[in-house]
């Protein structure tokens, strides 16, 4: 029997990164490659990248750079580069880095085994077209292995919304929603093999219009696959949460109480010039109908610092806008400059402004993130358990409101294992996870 190829797959950027990471791995499979977890012993190496900020798209070049050694060890090294820097950049990383052999855009990767042959024999390979055809579809399917307790499903991809700062709706192009029926299909898979939280995944999630009554109408229908106790969705514009998926959240019991809602800035001007199409009102009163129907809905958002031409008071606007809905948490960053994008061209806030602003909106946020986590304890929560934790007899697992939670395995809590669902009284906050006591089942 011959030994098994390598393949070393390192993931940069978002979760549906993970995802298309996960099954270009499944199809390389077909292809008699196996995963390693390090470079040295690869004889592929696949860097999937992101290109949404300037400095997630400098780690690609470095990371190349750690390579050239092994690769003059080893001949028969394939490099590829994946993702989004591979669409944005494709011809510049050839040029820029010889050794790179192969280079696949995020909609080419169901033609990853024909490109790894031609790399194999010697040539250049790159693909960076927008097909036609449904990449996931012609994938190869993943093989019937166990799965954790947890996984991401893509159900949409790409984006027309153009927002003025972002790069997506060229690197992933346009929308596109898989069918209803396909997603189905995947999902009773993944259940059938251990999963019991599914994670809808899409750069406009909410846009997605494969099922005739939306993202919410797939939701329902989700929703009724036995032994699936949980769905998320991410990440979503607030202009397409529309009246069905806004429901949903109130009367579907497997829609988890979290939502990611980015809203980037709080001041009209700025919204405006970003492209965003809504004011910070109507996204207030947006969130105002969420919590009329779902209470304890936890928020999560994205900001960006710095956009070209925020003043000092565009930002407080941002500051009080948060102040205002109160997030369980966020991500916040500088606004970097995309090339290709209309915000690029404009007044440049400077860097230290960047740096002042985007440390006085971390203090925010994590303050209320800590003051959320607090108010949980004393409350019960339910924890899907997904591994074992750093300390001696610890389980880990996700509230419902996505918070880490730690239990200990000793006396009630023995026994419990992955997959999991059990009751848990929260007893402290830790820095980013809460600890809590197992209640009787
Ligand atoms: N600069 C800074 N942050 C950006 N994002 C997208 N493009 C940029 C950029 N050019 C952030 C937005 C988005 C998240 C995924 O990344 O907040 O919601
Ligand atoms: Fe980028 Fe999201 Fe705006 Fe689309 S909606 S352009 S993915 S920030």
């Amino acid at each position: 029997m011959t030994e098994p190829k390598k393949l070393f797959i390192k993931t940069y950027g978002c979760q549906m990164n993970v995802y298309d990471s996960e099954r270009m791995a499944e199809a390389m499979g077909g292809e008699g490659y196996v995963q390693t977890d390090t470079p040295d012993d690869a004889d592929m190496i696949l860097l999937n990248t992101c290109h949404i900020r300037e400095k997630a798209a400098e780690k690609v070049y470095s990371e190349l750079g750690r390579y050239k050694g092994l690769k003059a060890e080893k001949p028969d090294l394939k490099i590829g580069v994946a993702g989004c820097v591979a669409q944005a950049e494709g011809q510049e990383i050839m040029r820029r880095q010889p050794m790179v052999d192969l280079v696949v855009g995020p909609q080419s990767y169901h033609r990853l085994p024909e490109l790894e042959a031609k790399a194999r024999s010697g040539q250049k390979a790159l693909d960076t077209d927008f097909p036609e055809d449904d990449k996931f579809t012609a994938l190869k399917s993943r093989p019937k292995a166990k799965r954790g307790p947890t996984a991401f499903l893509t159900v949409q991809e790409g984006c027309d919304k153009f927002c003025a700062f972002c790069v997506v709706p060229y690197t992933r192009g346009a929308e596109v929603s898989r069918p209803a029926t396909r997603i189905m299909d995947e999902a009773r898979d993944l259940v059938d093999r251990g999963v019991r939280e599914l994670t809808l995944l899409g750069q406009n999630v909410n846009a997605y219009h494969g099922h005739d009554k939306g993202l919410g109408g797939l939701i329902r229908e989700l929703a009724k696959i036995d032994g699936l106790q949980r769905i998320r969705f991410t990440t979503s514009h607030p202009n397409d949460m529309d009246d069905d998926l806004i429901a949903a959240h109130g009367d579907c019991d497997k829609l988890m109480p979290y939502l990611h809602l980015p809203v980037q800035a709080g001041s009209d001007k700025i919204l405006k010039r970003m492209n965003r199409a809504h004011t910070a009102e109507e996204y207030l009163k947006l969130i105002e109908r969420l919590r009329s129907v779902r209470p304890d809905l936890h928020l999560s958002g994205d900001f960006i610092v710095g956009f070209p031409e925020e003043t000092e008071a565009d930002f407080q606007d941002t500051l009080d806008l948060i102040k205002a809905v109160e997030y369980g948490s966020a991500f916040s960053f500088k606004y970097s400059e995309r090339p290709g994008t209309p915000a690029a061209e404009r007044a440049q806030v400077p860097e230290d402004e960047k740096n002042d602003r985007l440390q006085r909106l971390q203090a925010l946020l994590s303050q209320q993130q800590r003051a959320l986590q607090d108010a949980m304890i004393g409350r019960d929560v339910s924890v899907l358990i997904e591994k074992a934790g750093r300390e001696p007899g610890q389980m880990v697992g996700k509230s419902e409101y996505l918070h880490a939670v730690h239990v200990q395995a000793e006396g009630q809590a023995e026994g419990i294992a992955p997959g999991d669902m059990i009751p848990v009284r929260i007893v402290s906050s830790g820095r980013n996870s809460l600890n809590g006591d197992v209640l009787p089942r």
